[in-house]
């Protein structure tokens, strides 16, 4: 079938704005959006740069504006989008080329907030145990691929780029609630900073756009407890519970 998208072109280096380009691609109804940007590439304009690599929902190398709302090129069927597709860099990052956003603070956010097991005692001989029921405790935030559809889809981050915005926040919080962690002396400190986890406004669009499913707003307000929690018991255990 016939598919007309129409893709932001821009090339900092040489354009002085933004423009629109439109296309039309033969695809499958039951082809991705990334497959026919894919055709757009390969039989129309081989110059149109986007990033992608698994193709299959894990790398999170492929979040991009689609129709309005940040998705993963490779999970949404054409099918199942409105034509003209509207394809859109994400929102709040500077334009490297086309599709591809600068992700160099975002990645700097997430390292600040140290998104590794931090663990005084030395390793066991096997594994470092935990239950199922512990293990469940910060479950939804271990599917986190790092895409940045959260972080570009929250108006706070939008207003504000120092906010820490929510990716690096699910981060830090698949680790502050992992009973075998005892890191939170050294996380919590960057999220209650002014750029930290107060800027959210529970506005939801965080976890509207999740490709994985995260509950992210809840993930934020679960972080944002603990702290208050701290601020009454500064010894509470390392690990949330
Ligand atoms: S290309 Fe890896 S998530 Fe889409």
């Amino acid at each position: 079938m016939p598919v007309r998208l129409r893709i932001q072109r821009f090339n900092p280096e040489t354009d002085s704005a933004p423009q629109w380009r439109e296309y039309t691609v033969e695809v499958e109804p039951t082809d991705r959006v990334l497959d026919a940007l894919h055709a757009v590439k390969w039989h129309c304009d081989g110059s149109l740069a986007f990033r992608r690599s698994c193709a299959h929902g894990v790398c999170g190398s492929d979040a991009m504006m689609i129709n309005g709302k940040n998705r993963l090129a490779c999970k949404l069927l054409i099918k199942d989008v409105k034509q003209p597709i509207v394809v859109e860099p994400m929102r709040g990052f500077a334009v490297v080329k086309d599709l591809i956003v600068d992700q160099t603070k975002f990645f700097e956010k997430y390292r600040a907030v140290k998104p590794y097991l931090i663990a005084a005692e030395p390793p066991p001989k096997t594994e470092r145990l935990q239950s199922p029921k512990q293990q469940e405790r910060f479950e939804d935030t271990t599917k986190c691929i790092l895409c940045g559809a959260c972080t570009t889809s929250c108006p706070s981050f939008w207003a504000n780029g120092e906010y820490v915005g929510p990716a690096a926040i699910v981060q830090a919080h698949r680790f502050l609630f992992d009973s075998r962690d005892q890191g939170a002396a050294e996380r919590l400190p960057v999220l209650n900073e002014a750029n930290g986890v107060w800027r959210c406004r529970t506005i939801f669009n965080c976890t509207d756009a999740c490709p994985r499913g995260i509950n992210v707003t809840k993930a934020i307000v679960e972080v944002q407890n603990l702290l208050v929690a701290r601020a009454k018991d500064p010894r509470g255990s390392d690990a949330a519970q």
